[in-house]
């Protein structure tokens, strides 16, 4: 399969791809890096991707960013950076991406445990990880002979020393099974699914 990996340098998609690469052809987009550079947070950037990306049989979406803070502190346009990049990024490249996949292509979103699990200062994060569980569940409804799935999952191992002091208690994911549970959507048959990957 052609599969486009968007934030496939990141810390989760920097493993998802490594697995993917062994079976696949893989094109990586970043904000900054990769093969082909893009910001989701915009409708026009993900459509000139797709533009020069052309054609693929899998979509997978490893990025997306939230305003971290105190409810009290955050304003209307703080939950908006959440709202823009992580909720709407992902709900775009749906909207638009379905257009650019080959017959029975899948697209794969992400998601983490805030949507059900928050902790402090999540408010804004944990909302639009929460809505995208929504979406997927209701655009499949839609959307002939495309799978939609969104991965779920708990702190990862790789950003574990980095986060850890903001999930107390969460016992971080290895690697490998948040890398299957990615695998699991875009090479099995599921859809509509919201895969969770707890340690
Ligand atoms: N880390 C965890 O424990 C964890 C757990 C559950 C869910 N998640 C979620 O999974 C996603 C990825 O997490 P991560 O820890 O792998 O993040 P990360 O290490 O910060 O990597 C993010 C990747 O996404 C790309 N990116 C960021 N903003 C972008 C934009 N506006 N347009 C296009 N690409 C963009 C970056 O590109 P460049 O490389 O070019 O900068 C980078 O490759 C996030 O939405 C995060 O909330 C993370």
């Amino acid at each position: 399969m052609k599969i486009l990996v968007i934030g496939g340098n990141g810390t989760i998609g920097k493993k998802v791809s490594q697995r993917l690469l062994e079976k696949h052809e893989v094109i990586i987009a970043g904000r900054n890096s990769g093969d082909v550079q893009v910001d989701f947070s915009d409708a026009s950037s993900i459509k000139k991707m797709f533009g020069k990306v052309g054609k693929v049989d899998s979509i997978v979406a490893i990025a997306g960013d939230a305003k971290w803070d105190k409810f009290n502190n955050l304003s209307e346009d703080d939950f908006y950076i959440g709202i823009k990049s992580k909720l709407m990024g992902q709900v775009n490249v749906v909207r638009i991406g379905k257009d650019y996949l080959n017959n029975g292509g899948s697209i794969t979103l992400s998601t983490g445990i805030l949507a059900d699990d928050p902790v402090d200062m999540t408010t804004s994060a944990a909302m639009v990880n929460g809505g995208i569980h929504s979406f997927v569940k209701a655009v499949v409804l839609e959307l002939n002979n495309i799978r939609v799935n969104v991965v779920c999952s708990d702190l990862v191992e790789d950003a574990y020393e980095k986060y850890k002091d903001y999930f107390p208690g969460n016992t971080p994911v290895p690697m490998r099974k948040i890398v299957d549970g990615y695998v699991k959507s875009i090479e099995g048959k599921i859809t509509g699914r919201i895969i969770r990957i707890m340690a």
